[in-house]
């Protein structure tokens, strides 16, 4: 089996490509990766002394480079993570994510209808569902929920949701896709909340909470979210759609309290500062369906997750400078100054 990952060197497809090496020794993995800003390269430097992996530099808008490789590789299935990731970038430029996440996907669709592949899976996000009220608890997004986007990045994934689910009824492409919460652990760039607390509490700098910072997300613990895409990747049935999620929701301020707590630092670094545009209030996924069919759930308690995650952070700063040098604090400027 050969599967070639995009967006392998980011967050969620490192751990994924790690997760593979270690779970399915006899399969080949092939990751494709811009090396955008969200990108590290020595995230994957136990991965590249492993003979069963191989890595390329290349854009997925690259018709002709993506091409190549599909031609060069043959792989039996494709994961694309590759994406533009960041809401508050989606807000201040919305053109590049429209360019990746869309027709960066239909490119890698393309190149799997020449050359033939077994599966594509898109990984998605549950943020095509745009959001719940804060007072209706018993509401939940379940994979017939109307796609209702609020950003420009949940409008982009929710466009190549919907190409995808296309090229599958029009061409008959075996497609799968898989809608995830919130993620957290190892390897997230720290422009999303956790590193990003993580990363300022340990420093001892202000800790930017937007609005009230009673917004909820339903986090889930990002080993549990690669396991969650084998189990669609090998139990899951083609033309559907699979909702990924631990019923785990915190408000955003539980979480940055819970981070102060771990770190030992005082709850005075919290500053409430102006409100996302747009601010989605509240994520919440059933994730029945993967558990009935696919036999999925996740197996990281948050209260264990969180608490690996910062250890895992305090122990690789350098890579966390490594992601906050240079271009990072023009970014962090740029964001924040019309914020406190
Ligand atoms: P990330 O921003 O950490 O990583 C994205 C990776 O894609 C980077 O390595 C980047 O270099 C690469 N990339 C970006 N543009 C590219 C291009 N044009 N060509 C090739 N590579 C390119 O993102 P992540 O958090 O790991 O998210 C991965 C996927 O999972 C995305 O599709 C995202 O929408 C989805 N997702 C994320 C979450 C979450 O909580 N982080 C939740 C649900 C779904
Ligand atoms: P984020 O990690 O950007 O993920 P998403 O917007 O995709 O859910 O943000 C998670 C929540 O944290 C969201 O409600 C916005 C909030 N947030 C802050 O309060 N301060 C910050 O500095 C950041 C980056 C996010």
């Amino acid at each position: 089996m050969k599967i070639l990952v995009t967006g392998g060197a980011g967050f969620i497809g490192s751990n994924f490509v790690y997760l593979l090496l270690e779970e399915r020794p006899d399969w080949k993995v092939v990751c494709v990766d811009a090396l955008t800003y969200a990108a590290n390269i020595h995230t994957l430097n136990d991965a590249l002394k492993n003979p069963n992996f191989t890595f390329y530099k290349e854009d997925i808008r690259n018709r002709e480079g993506i091409f190549e490789i599909f031609e060069k590789e043959h792989p039996d299935v494709v994961v694309n993570f590759a994406a533009e990731s960041h809401v508050d970038r989606s807000i201040e430029n919305p053109g590049i994510f429209l360019e990746t996440n869309i027709l960066g996907t239909q490119v890698m669709m393309d190149a799997c209808r020449k050359y033939g592949i077994e599966r594509f899976h898109q990984v998605g996000t549950d943020e095509v569902y745009g959001d719940l009220p804060l007072d209706r608890p018993d509401l939940f997004f379940h994979e017939d929920t109307p796609i209702h986007t609020s950003s420009p990045y949940s409008t982009s994934k929710a466009s190549a949701d919907l190409l995808a689910l296309a090229y599958h009824r029009t061409y008959g492409l075996p497609v799968t896709i898989s809608r995830c919460s919130n993620n957290y652990g190892p390897y997230q760039f720290p422009e999303k909340l956790i590193p990003l607390m993580i990363n300022n509490a340990s420093q001892d700098k202000k800790l930017p909470v937007y609005g009230e910072g009673l917004n909820v997300r339903d986090w889930l613990y990002v080993k549990d979210h690669c396991y969650g895409i084998l189990a669609v990747l090998e139990k899951g049935k083609v033309g559907e759609v699979y909702n990924l999620g631990g019923h785990n929701e915190k408000a955003n301020i539980e979480i940055v309290k819970i981070i102060l707590e771990e770190l030992g630092k005082p709850e005075s670094l919290i500053t409430y500062v102006a409100d996302r545009k747009g601010h989605d209030q509240r994520y919440a996924i059933d994730p029945s369906k993967a558990n009935k069919e696919l036999g999925w759930g996740p197996t990281t308690m948050f209260k264990d997750g969180i608490k690996l995650t910062i250890d895992w952070y305090k122990n690789h700063m350098d890579w966390m400078n490594e992601c906050t040098s240079g271009e990072y604090q023009n970014y962090y400027k740029e964001m924040y100054k019309d914020r406190v």
